[in-house]
């Protein structure tokens, strides 16, 4: 049971080794929910929560085929086919050689399909694979965009900004269709965040942000947090911009 005295409710959370994914992790953990995390690495043996091997899926999201597997896999997690909330938070932004922005004209198209695999087709294999199991809990998704998918950035690359521009039109899409079923689907475009996903340089932008200063993990697994409960009850549709002010 969870400390409001309601059954404990359980969240799937894709990318959750590193960053924001790894605040969240902490964040749900400590309201009393049952965390699944998937990425591509094993259970880490240290890992320093109650979680254990059996909340943890090892999966390669670029990957249909294993992605698709996942999903089996996932369902036969949750004994009692029950599932509150699913946030696809894993991404990849990759560079060119010593870092540099990858833009329309460079982008090798085998890069430019990986990250749709991983930003977008990702997203929607879950959310489908997994749709009978939020429908019977009324659940929520939660897709984490950018401010890379409003407008051309410095740093993240083309193929990235338009898998999460894409990853937008998504979650319009699926709150029209899930939201008939009584799913909530919201998405959450962070700004710069601090982890490792950022590329040097970074501090030039900071100093165009009216907040002066990056946003922390946590300050983003908030207000995930806040999309997967009932504070949100009415929100489906959205995307909410967490930036410090950067996209005025
Ligand atoms: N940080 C920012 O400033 C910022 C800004 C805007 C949007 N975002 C978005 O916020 C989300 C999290 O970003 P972050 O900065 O926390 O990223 P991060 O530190 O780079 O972590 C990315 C996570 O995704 C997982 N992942 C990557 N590729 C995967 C794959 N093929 N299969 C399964 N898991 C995979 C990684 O785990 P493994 O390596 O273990 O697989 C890791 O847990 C992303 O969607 C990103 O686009 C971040």
């Amino acid at each position: 049971m969870s400390g409001t005295n309601q059954p404990r409710r359980t969240l799937l959370l894709t990318g959750a080794s590193r960053g924001i994914g790894h605040a969240t992790v902490k964040r749900f953990s400590a309201a009393g929910w049952r965390v699944i995390t998937c990425s591509r690495h094993a259970f880490p043996e240290n890992c320093p929560w109650e979680m254990g091997p059996e909340d943890h899926i090892q999966v390669d999201l670029g990957d249909e085929a294993d992605t698709r597997r996942a999903v089996e896999e996932i369902k036969s997690r949750l004994p009692d086919g029950k599932l509150h909330a699913l946030v696809n938070n894993a991404g990849i932004s990759p560079k060119g050689q010593g870092g540099a922005r990858l833009g329309t004209i460079d982008t090798p198209e085998e890069t430019w399909r990986k990250v749709f695999q991983v930003n977008f087709f990702a997203p929607i294999l879950l959310a489908r694979g997994l749709l009978e199991e939020l429908k019977r809990t009324q659940g929520a998704v939660v897709n984490v965009t950018s401010i890379a998918g409003m407008r051309v950035h410095p740093f993240a690359g083309a193929a990235y900004a338009t898998s999460k521009a894409a990853l937008v039109g998504l979650t319009r899409e699926m709150a029209a269709d899930f939201g008939r079923v009584g799913v909530r689907v919201n998405a959450i475009a962070p700004g710069e965040i601090d982890t490792s996903i950022l590329s040097p340089g970074t501090e030039k932008i900071v100093e165009q942000i009216p907040m002066q200063r990056l946003g922390t993990p946590d300050e983003v697994a908030k207000i995930i947090y806040v999309l997967c409960t009932d504070t949100s009850s009415y929100l489906n549709g959205a995307e909410i911009h967490i930036n410090g002010g950067q996209h005025v």
